[in-house]
């Protein structure tokens, strides 16, 4: 039984996004792209390039995207760059998707706006960052499959470096998740469930060698939560074969069944695969059920 949704995602750019990503999406097929942001440093290639691409495409900006610019400018002509495409704060719906922005420009740390996004955004406090991400979930179609794009992933993942948003780079480590993102998950499931939230920004290699960070969990009302950011996402292997990194999930109806993270040559050959969550076929909810007469 093949999956009726495929989604790639691509994690931090930090410039990795050419035409070689576009060839492989063209053979790949995927029925969407996510883009979880730091696109650059507010250059305008990449939004431009993302614009280009025939197939739906979602992106949350991050807090690269401002380029240091306190004005907030550079962060406005990003998002104006991405026109449709930017979900932060909003909703992009698509026929079989639902896609719902968080707080764009994170930084993560909890709730802070750096002076960028408040020169943009102006002042946001943090449940009103809260209620717009919550009022963009109320709209979106309750009977197509829903994710939550950020670029931090929110709070209560885990307080160590290897947590999916622990804080590596100096001691002590904590969670460095976005809060309102978190309290935006807690409204949202009083109304529908949350099968995936995705994100970035908190890059899988730790620094100062301490080693790979946890970049899938699942929590016990069933939400799966994806870190994306595979930096960089452009290499080679051994061998010296081109490799492009994209995170994969597909939905069954409603029912998130897969979730990896991919390594493409550029002719589409899947070269290495990190499997992170499976439902077998016959577990699916939408799978023929023995009858037991
Ligand atoms: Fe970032």
């Amino acid at each position: 039984m093949l999956a009726d949704l495929r989604i790639a995602i691509a994690g931090d750019l930090h410039g990795a996004w050419d035409h070689s990503d576009h060839g492989l999406l063209a053979i790949l097929k995927p029925d969407g792209l996510l883009v979880v942001g730091d696109l650059s440093d507010g250059h305008q290639r990449i939004p431009s390039l993302l614009r280009q691409l025939k197939l739906p495409v979602a992106c949350v900006l991050g807090n690269h995207d401002t380029g240091k610019d306190s004005s907030g400018r550079t962060l406005q002509r990003q998002i104006e760059a991405l026109g449709p495409l930017h979900c932060g704060w909003g909703l992009c719906q698509w026929p079989g998707l639902a896609v719902v922005g968080a707080r764009p420009a994170s930084a993560g740390g909890g709730f802070h706006l750096s002076q960028a996004a408040l020169s943009a955004f102006g002042p946001v406090t943090l449940q009103q960052s809260v209620d717009r991400i919550t009022t963009a979930a109320m709209a979106a179609d309750p009977d197509v499959p829903f994710i939550l794009l950020g670029h931090s992933g929110p709070t209560g993942l885990g307080s160590e470096a290897t947590a999916p948003c622990g804080r590596d780079w100096k001691p002590p480590a904590m969670d460095w998740g976005d809060q309102d993102l978190a309290l935006a998950i807690e409204q949202i499931r009083r109304h529908r469930p949350v099968p995936l939230v995705v994100f970035g920004h908190m890059h899988h290699a730790l620094r100062r060698g301490q080693g790979e960070r946890v970049s899938f969990c699942r929590d016990r009302a069933g939400t799966a939560y994806l870190n994306t950011a595979c930096v960089p996402r452009h290499g080679s292997d051994a061998a010296g074969r081109d490799l492009r990194h994209f995170s994969w999930v597909e939905f069954s109806g409603q029912q998130l069944v897969h979730v990896s993270h991919r390594w493409y040559g550029l002719g589409g050959e899947l070269l290495y695969e990190e499997r992170l969550f499976e439902v077998p076929v016959a577990a699916r909810l939408d799978a023929p059920q023995l009858s037991l007469c």
